[in-house]
């Protein structure tokens, strides 16, 4: 939970040691996802009214879609994730112990940047792969870093997003491609001897969205004071059909 609080609610500059560089072109993760997914709709004239988060964790992302949409849904499988989230909506903070080293930690607080409209968000907890009848659609659709943690990702692809984007609305998917037989069994990992995880993303999208933008989203994930997981997402961002 305190990594994922560091990870949505600090700065990584403010993680870092002192003196060490914040590599470059790393900022927020889950707040940048937001920002570059509102960036495409306003670039393509997508006007937002309803935005999900889809495996939102402890809340970044729908926060900041709520900047600029009037009714944003966080979903996480979570509930811890969920309740945390609740809390930061009811809150605007939440005070938690950051690991330093064995059992040294800190006290941090995570918050909820000033301007934003919580109310406009919603957060609950359900599973992407069996969501609850009469979601309805969606203008924007985030899934960050959901899709190899999930079992069955190709179904999350072909027809679980499809029918939550509505035409003409935007799906961002990032993803560092990290298949585990942890979350997903290796017979659907998207990746296989002869295929990238890209190329099968996009043969199993290609059918109702169009590839409309690509590029790298780097981001520092804090173990402790002195360790940190340096990881590149791949952003890939489509247009529904
Ligand atoms: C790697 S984290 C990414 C969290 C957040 N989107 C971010 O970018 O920081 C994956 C998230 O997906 C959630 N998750 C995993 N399987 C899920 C499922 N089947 N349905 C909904 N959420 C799921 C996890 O609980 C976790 O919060």
């Amino acid at each position: 939970m305190a990594e994922y609080l560091a990870f949505h609610y600090l700065d990584p500059a403010d993680l870092l040691p002192k003196g060490v560089p914040t590599p470059r072109q790393v900022s927020n993760f889950p707040a940048t996802c937001a920002r570059l997914l509102l960036v495409q709709a306003k670039a393509r004239k997508v006007r937002p009214c309803r935005a999900l988060d889809l495996g939102c964790a402890v809340g970044r992302s729908s926060f900041e879609l709520a900047r600029r949409v009037p009714e944003v849904l966080g979903i996480d499988i979570s509930r811890s994730f969920i309740r945390t989230a609740r809390k930061l909506q009811n809150r605007g903070k939440l005070g938690f112990k950051l690991l330093e080293e064995g059992c040294l930690t800190r006290n941090a607080v995570a918050r909820v940047p000033a301007g934003i409209d919580k109310a406009r968000v919603r957060f609950t907890t359900g599973d992407a792969l069996r969501l609850p009848k009469g979601l309805g659609s969606f203008d924007l659709v985030l899934a960050a870093n959901l899709i190899d943690r999930v079992p069955d990702p190709k179904r999350l692809l072909s027809k679980i997003l499809p029918s939550l984007v509505r035409c003409g609305g935007l799906l961002l998917l990032t993803s560092p491609y990290t298949w585990s037989a942890d979350f997903t069994p290796p017979a659907n990992w998207l990746a296989s001897h002869s295929t990238d995880s890209f190329s099968a993303l996009r043969s199993h999208l290609r059918s109702s969205f169009r590839l409309i933008h690509r590029q790298n989203l780097p981001f520092l994930l804090r173990e402790h004071r002195r360790k940190f997981q340096f990881t590149f997402a791949d952003a890939t961002f489509w247009k529904r059909l």
